[in-house]
């Protein structure tokens, strides 16, 4: 959307306002010297000055969201994967979550205390895995429904002794809305029910069909109780990671998505980030919704100080003038004061599309009064 005041545009004219105005006003456009005019409007005003249009001109630097990202593919490399866990209530999520991490995380930081941050990272043969520990759909569906995409895997998690079930079907058409591939985690297969060969049966209506079926779906067989086939997964996982061919550039400004945020009490205002792209540094003016500041401190998913975060990459920072929220996305900016002129935008931008949603609301309130 073009936005520029008619002075705004007088100024990078080199005309008086007036003359825009009049201009303006012989095209059949009655406006103000503070009014937004629109791109048609200013291509018409350019055109009759000689002007060619850059589309530099219209670029709305507060929506870093449609911004689009392009990077010479020469500087792309490769990166680690970002991995959602989904499936039904009960179905293990969670102690798959912790099998991994403890199978992992904990045996290399010997003693340390895992701190919570909404994410970590394990290494396997050398590589990373990034997973998401926010496994909620609605966590999911709320940062979609706000342009974020996070996820590059999906892990479907079902039960063998429960099979196919309503939240299941969720996190299928969640993935599928995605456009992101799944690994099916038949777990709980330590169970004497467990019936592995009925949940596959099930997900063939689903499109899922296992490679050994014929299809291209990967189905891993395991119990996330006793630990039995969590390293094929993590292969499994390092394997659909090359296929995708996941890439990013770390030599430039970061990129990402808040996980989650919060107040501490001590700290102020501090988020757990996921670097999509680029490389976040201690010190960077960013941007992180509609919230500024510098990264003071920032922490890693261990709960180790660090200094920078590469690509996929989830830290914890400290240093924002309020909280964001979960979904937003972030950005680092040359220098503090654009990053400040940039956040406050935003958030005035923010108050007045709620206050414009209340009026509405409560003008409906009235008329239904009426
Ligand atoms: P919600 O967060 O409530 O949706 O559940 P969840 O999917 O995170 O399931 P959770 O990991 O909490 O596991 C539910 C129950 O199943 C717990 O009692 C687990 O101990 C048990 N469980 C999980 N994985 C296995 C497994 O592989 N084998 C067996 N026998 N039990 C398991
Ligand atoms: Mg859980």
């Amino acid at each position: 959307e073009g936005s520029l005041t008619v002075a705004e545009l007088a100024k990078k004219l080199g005309k008086q306002p007036s003359e825009i105005i009049k201009k303006l006003f012989m095209l059949g456009i009655t406006a103000t010297i503070n009014q937004d005019l629109d791109k048609d409007a200013i291509e018409l005003i350019c055109s009759d000055y000689g002007v060619e249009v850059e589309e530099k001109i219209v670029i709305d630097e507060t929506d870093f969201e449609s911004l689009e990202i392009v990077d010479d593919p020469a500087n792309l490399i490769e990166r680690p994967p970002v991995v959602t866990i989904m499936g039904h209530v009960d179905h293990g999520k969670t102690t798959l979550l912790d099998s991994i991490r403890n199978s992992k995380v904990t045996a290399q930081e010997a003693g340390g205390i895992t701190q919570h941050i909404g994410a970590y990272q394990v290494t396997v043969n050398n590589k990373k895995i990034t997973f998401l520990d926010t496994p909620g759909h609605e966590a999911f569906t709320t940062m979609r429904a706000r342009g974020a995409q996070v996820t590059d895997i999906v892990i479907l998690v079902v039960a063998a002794d429960d099979g196919v079930m309503p939240q299941t079907v969720e996190a299928i058409n969640h993935a599928k809305a995605a456009n992101v591939p799944i690994i099916v985690a038949v777990n709980k297969i330590d169970k004497p029910t467990a019936n592995p060969d009925r949940v596959m049966q099930e997900l063939m209506e689903y499109e899922l069909v296992p490679e050994e079926w014929g299809g291209d779906t990967i189905y891993c067989k395991l119990s996330a109780l006793t630990g039995e086939g969590i390293d094929n997964l993590l292969e499994m996982i390092l394997l659909v990671s090359e296929m995708e061919e996941l890439k990013a550039n770390p030599n430039r400004r970061a990129l990402g998505t808040v996980i989650e945020a919060k107040l501490d009490k001590g700290r102020g205002p501090v988020a757990t980030l996921l670097v999509q792209t680029g490389t976040l540094h201690i010190g960077d003016p960013i941007v992180v919704g509609s919230t500024y500041g510098r990264v003071r401190a920032m922490t890693n998913d261990v709960g180790r100080r660090v200094k920078e975060a590469g690509p996929s990459t989830p830290v914890e920072i400290t240093g924002l003038n309020d909280v964001p929220q979960a979904g937003d996305r972030f950005m680092v900016f040359e220098d503090e004061k654009k990053a400040r002129q940039i956040g406050e935008a935003r958030a005035q931008k923010q108050l007045l599309e709620q206050r414009s949603v209340k009026t509405r609301v409560s003008l409906d309130d009235l008329f239904e009064k009426i």
